[in-house]
């Protein structure tokens, strides 16, 4: 094990996969005093390697890297797949059907060859969503100094996290944005704990330092976070519309303005589900068929390309916690001030 610490600013801006922690996102955080994460879930080593390089480039401070653990997935059938596209075809949104042939092997990236990628400028934090890591790849980290944590979604979870030999748990609340970190896609059944109810669950039982993830947007909400026994916490849509994040302008527009909106969880865009900003996509796709993750993820893309390029919120992805009114939109360093000085006037 590695022991385990925080920077006096008890944050971890959260790893975002799919573009939006870029490294002058990560670097402006660290430089700030908090841990700057990259979200490298679908990164080429070679993406790995250049966003790491330019992100120390900028800082000294403190890095995570942060993957998912996939599970393995079968090739898809046929009738599978004509399916899931039909329900592509049947949104109102001009993509063509040949644009949706896009689903080839290796359906996943392969984690030993981002952990390879990873390693050529260390980060100072390993995290990883979705399940527990193969038990080298964390002795490896471990030996180079690197602090390792796993996301949890429940106690049980937090307990087969420490058995592997993990040095912290990333406790995952029902209100957070983007994927929840469950060890399987559907678990039989899923109490959809908050991140305060995790959390104080998680450091009552004392195995390992908790991070709370979920709903964070302001110090006080850190302060309530640290009563409940966090050591610290994982802020991501507090983050989303950052200057320097990656989120497309329309994204940003939407966060910032559709506060009469709700959020809510949805597997249709990837397989997994997710918390995201209810749009149309969501709200049509509420009865249809599916693939499993992440082959739904990319199936998807064509679409959410498409609509990315026309600056359409409605078939985008809008990944978006429960507490995303509360959202701030400014460079990274002065988001992060503003979070210590709210902390220490609570
Ligand atoms: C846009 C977005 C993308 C995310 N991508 C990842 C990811 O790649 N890896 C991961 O461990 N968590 C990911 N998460 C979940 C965060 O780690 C964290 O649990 C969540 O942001 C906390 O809730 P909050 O958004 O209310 O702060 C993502 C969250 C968002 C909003």
């Amino acid at each position: 094990m590695t022991a385990f610490s925080l920077p006096d600013v008890p944050i971890i801006q959260a790893p975002m996969a799919g573009g939006i922690t870029t490294p002058a996102l990560v670097g402006a955080v660290a430089e700030a005093g908090a841990v700057g994460s990259f979200g490298f879930a679908y990164s080429t080593p070679e993406v790995i390697v250049r966003d790491m390089a330019e992100a120390r480039a900028l800082t000294n401070g403190l890095i995570n890297a942060n993957f998912f653990v996939f599970e393995p997935v079968l090739p898809p059938n046929e009738a599978d797949i004509a399916t899931a596209t039909e329900m592509l075809c049947a949104l109102p949104i001009a993509v063509d059907k040949a644009a949706y042939d896009v689903l080839r092997e290796p359906f996943v990236p392969d984690l030993e060859a981002q952990f390879d990628a990873v390693m050529h400028h260390a980060p100072d934090y390993l995290t990883f969503h979705f399940g527990l890591p193969p038990q080298q790849i964390i002795a490896r980290a471990q030996a180079a100094g690197i602090i390792v944590g796993v996301t949890a979604t429940c106690l049980e979870e937090a307990h087969a996290i420490a058995r592997v030999g993990a040095d912290f748990i990333v406790a995952q609340g029902y209100e957070a944005g983007g994927h929840r970190g469950t060890f399987t896609a559907f678990p039989k059944a899923d109490e959809g704990l908050s991140s305060l109810s995790l959390t104080k669950a998680i450091a009552q039982w004392g195995g390992l330092p908790v991070i709370t993830a979920g709903g964070i947007m302001t110090g006080a909400d850190i302060g309530q976070a640290q009563a409940n026994g966090a050591a610290g916490v994982q802020m991501g849509t507090a983050f989303l519309c950052a200057d320097e994040a990656g989120t497309a302008p329309s994204y940003k527009a939407a966060l910032t303005s559709w506060h009469d909106r709700r959020t809510v969880m949805t597997p249709h865009f990837s397989g997994r589900l997710a918390r995201a900003l209810e749009n149309t996509f969501v709200s049509e796709m509420t009865q249809s068929a599916f693939l499993p993750f992440p082959l739904q993820n990319t199936l998807t893309g064509p679409l959410r390309k498409k609509a990315a390029q026309d600056g359409d919120v409605q078939f985008q992805i809008l990944w978006a916690g429960a507490g995303f009114q509360k959202i701030q939109s400014a460079p990274a360093t002065e988001i992060v001030k503003r979070l210590v000085d709210d902390m220490r006037n609570c």
